[in-house]
């Protein structure tokens, strides 16, 4: 009771303080302190339960069912049953089917999982676009403001975050991960394990995350959904695997072994990335489970006859739990685990091991000892509906990225007399959400022209017109469009994707902006008034004619709730833009893969020899660069140096670079380090992201960045995929975005 009094005198003095304490207080609620199972404790705990557990309960463990089939609740009594991909908003319902568990045989409690991606009531950015805040804390604090909202309604276990690499716009998913680079990758990848996990998967507030999908499902050929990947080992280690490593090594407590077959063998089939990369070599403890009947799909790759053999190929390369143990979906280990023991092709060993990870996942949660959802919590300690629309409108200024400003047409003067609004996305509600947005309500999103409208002065008038549909030929619209344009001071068009247009099967051939979007964009460009295209999508689109001509432009992804009032924010100068890519925007899907960690070839891009490695119609550069983000502002760097000139292998040295604002507006810069290695005995990429820092600078103030130089940045994987640091010359290159850079260059000696 006093601890009780205690908590809610934190929470409510908590919210009259200032921001920097909003969230500690309030996630540590009585709960916390009640679970005593220390790691040890739970091993002992674990093996007790083990101990009388029967083979079918056993394998009743490593069952997932999805959703709610008629026979659940006979199957959670028989202990047929582990966790459940639920549906949203239910924890009457979560507790009425974990009610039956605990009071079912071995009382062993029910997980409860969902796909809570970019926020679950409170919709954030989407993941690439949150990316491209470059700003770990924010996606944290994101992740676990989700997490809050998802635990308040029985959900503990999410399917996320998604840390796929992807090097090919064309594939739809790209939208759900932080873009091309390993490095930018993991640290996105931790911040979020960070966050949903909370400080302690106990607390009530925590929920238990999964890093997905292992591995590779972004290196799919020709950017086809679900399609075969084929890398070597090398690219697997240096480019696919790092994230996943991140969130390991930040504790996630489950993986998701992935759809796609990996030079050959199956994602979930796969010993060599599931057992002796994940399990023995990074020591991972927690569960793996399958994607969407990814078991069974083993039988359609060609690599098991039947379910029989696919249940066998995949528990014994190290999947723990089958996603869809649904009668007529997947259903692979329920019937076939303990034929496959008793037969004698899977020991009882092996099915204790996965046991022992699905119940120390359970005990971390400390669902044993707090099976239930108390359904008051949301409404007793959730922050409110006010500090949380300011959190997601901060990340979603910190997302946005300003690709041009040709003459600083923007920002836009609040008492402008007029403004044309035109486009699809301009008063649009449902896609500006995303992709994957759970249980978010696209009523609760703010349209661009709600957001304009509560920004500009009394006076301004807005004219809006829709002038087309995202994806389809109708042009009637145009004419409005025009006419709207015509009268009006300045125009700003709205145009991209639908939000389904990117996610899971969303692959795309062609990355024009959809339907005839480009067509009005053109008409109305051509009139002669200021112009600004705001883009709205879930990848890099080809955007070159607006690029060429269009003199202001703004990528906004999908913002979420706070769409409109972000977009605002940066169109009248309430936030001056920060964002930097976090992915290459190709010219044309011709030039895909595109990635700026490239090698450099024999024969790397000469404009006057044709014989070097570049297209004939095409120039080779992509229309913007990886770490691409202007600024109102402008941001000036000088002085790149280095403390020493030569170092041994096993010795650090720091970097310095000074960066003005010598503009007119305060800002924010993301000051980005690259480092190449000149030569060494594998062939090294042309730069590799290794650091970067997020600055506030005032107008006209300096600041001196300072970046270690550790042996771990220097190292590569040899021939024998060892790592390793070769003597040489490196070279360190500063800047605002992977093209402008500054360089200096330092030797580690033999
Ligand atoms: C997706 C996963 C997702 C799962 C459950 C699959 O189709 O590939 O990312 O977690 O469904 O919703």
């Amino acid at each position: 009771m006093i601890k009780k009094i205690f908590t809610i005198i934190v929470l409510i003095t908590s919210s009259l303080l200032a921001q920097t304490v909003r969230y500690k207080p309030l996630i540590k609620v009585e709960q916390n302190q009640s679970s005593n199972f220390t790691n040890k404790s739970i091993e002992r705990k674990i093996d007790s339960i083990l101990s009388k557990m029967t083979l079918k309960e056993k394998v009743g463990q490593l069952v997932q069912i999805v959703g709610e089939p008629e026979y659940l609740e006979n199957l959670i009594k028989e202990g047929g049953v582990g966790s459940i991909l639920i549906g949203t908003g239910i924890p009457g319902e979560v507790n009425r089917l974990q009610k039956i568990a605990m009071e079912s045989g071995l009382k062993i409690p029910l997980v409860f999982a969902h796909d809570v991606i970019h926020g679950y009531y409170t919709i954030y950015p989407i993941p690439l676009g949150e990316a491209a805040s470059w700003n770990p804390d924010i996606v944290k604090k994101d992740a676990h403001l989700a997490a809050m909202e998802a635990a308040s309604q029985g959900t503990k276990w999410t399917f996320a975050p998604m840390v796929d690499i992807a090097r090919d716009p064309r594939w739809g998913r790209i939208m759900e991960g932080a873009g091309e680079d390993p490095f930018l990758g993991s640290i996105m990848a931790a911040a979020r394990v960070e966050g949903f996990q909370g400080d302690d998967l106990k607390d009530p507030y925590s929920i238990a995350a999964c890093a997905k999908h292992f591995v590779a499902y972004g290196a799919a050929q020709a950017g086809r959904e679900y399609n075969t990947v084929d890398i070597s080992e090398r690219t697997l280690r240096e480019i696919y695997l790092p994230p996943f490593k991140s969130a390991v090594d930040a504790g996630v407590a489950t993986i998701m072994s992935a759809f796609n077959d990996l030079n050959g063998i199956p994602a979930s089939a796969n010993y060599h990335t599931l057992t002796e990369i994940l399990k023995d070599k990074w020591k991972f403890k927690g569960l793996v489970v399958s994607d969407y009947n990814s078991i069974g799909e083993l039988v359609r790759h060609g690599i098991a006859k039947d379910k029989y053999e696919a249940a066998g190929e995949a528990f014994l390369a190290g999947v723990d739990v089958d996603m869809v143990g649904n009668r007529n979906i997947g259903d692979v280990y329920s019937p076939n685990l303990e034929k496959l023991v008793i037969n004698g092709e899977v020991s009882i060993d092996k099915i204790n091991q996965s046991v022992k990870r699905v119940l120390r996942v359970k005990f971390k949660l400390d669902l044993f000892e707090h099976p239930y959802t108390d359904t008051t919590f949301y409404k007793t300690y959730l922050i409110s509906k006010e500090e949380r629309e300011n959190i997601v409108r901060k990340s979603a200024d910190e997302s946005i990225v300003l690709l041009k400003n040709t003459n600083n047409i923007l920002p836009i003067k609040k008492d402008i007399g007029s403004i044309a609004l035109i486009g699809p996305l301009a008063n649009d509600q449902k896609d500006l959400i995303g992709g994957w947005s759970c249980a978010g309500n696209p009523d609760n999103a703010v349209t661009v022209l709600k957001g304009i409208s509560n920004k500009v002065s009394s006076n301004t008038r807005i004219n809006y017109v829709q002038g087309c549909n995202i994806n389809d030929s109708v042009e009637t619209g145009f004419e409005k469009a025009v006419s709207s344009a015509k009268k009006s001071d300045l125009v700003i068009l709205v145009v991209g994707e639908s939000r389904k247009m990117s996610g899971e099967a969303s692959s795309r051939v062609n990355l024009d902006l959809p339907g005839v979007q480009e067509k009005l964009v053109e008409k109305i460009y051509g009139l002669g008034k200021p112009t600004v295209v705001i883009l709205m999508n879930g990848r890099p689109l080809t955007i070159n004619w607006i690029s060429e001509n269009v003199p202001a432009v703004l990528e906004t992804w999908f913002l979420g709730d706070q769409a409109g009032n972000a977009i605002a924010d940066v169109l009248f100068g309430d936030y001056n833009p920060s964002g930097k890519l976090p992915v290459t925007f190709p010219r044309s899907v011709g030039q895909i893969p595109i990635f700026y960690n490239h090698k450099n070839t024999g024969r790397p891009a000469e404009p006057n020899d044709k014989f070097t490695s570049k297209y004939i119609d095409s120039p080779v550069t992509p229309l913007y660069p990886f770490g691409y983000g202007l600024s109102y502002t402008t941001f000036n760097y000088k002085n790149i140096r280095i403390d020493k000139s030569k170092i041994s292998k096993n010795d650090s040295l720091t970097v310095s670079i000074d960066v003005t604002n010598n503009g007119n507006l305060e800002g924010d810069e993301v000051v980005q380090l690259y480092i190449h290695d000149r030569v060494r005995s594998i062939t090294p990429p042309v730069k590799e992201l290794k650091g970067f820092k997020k600055i506030h600078l005032n107008t006209g103030e300096s600041k001196t960045v300072k970046f270690k130089i550790t042996p771990g940045m220097l190292s590569f994987l040899n021939k024998n995929l060892q790592p390793v640091i070769e003597p040489g010359i490196f070279d360190i290159m500063i800047g605002g975005n992977s093209v402008d850079l500054l360089l200096t260059s330092f030797e580690v000696e033999k």
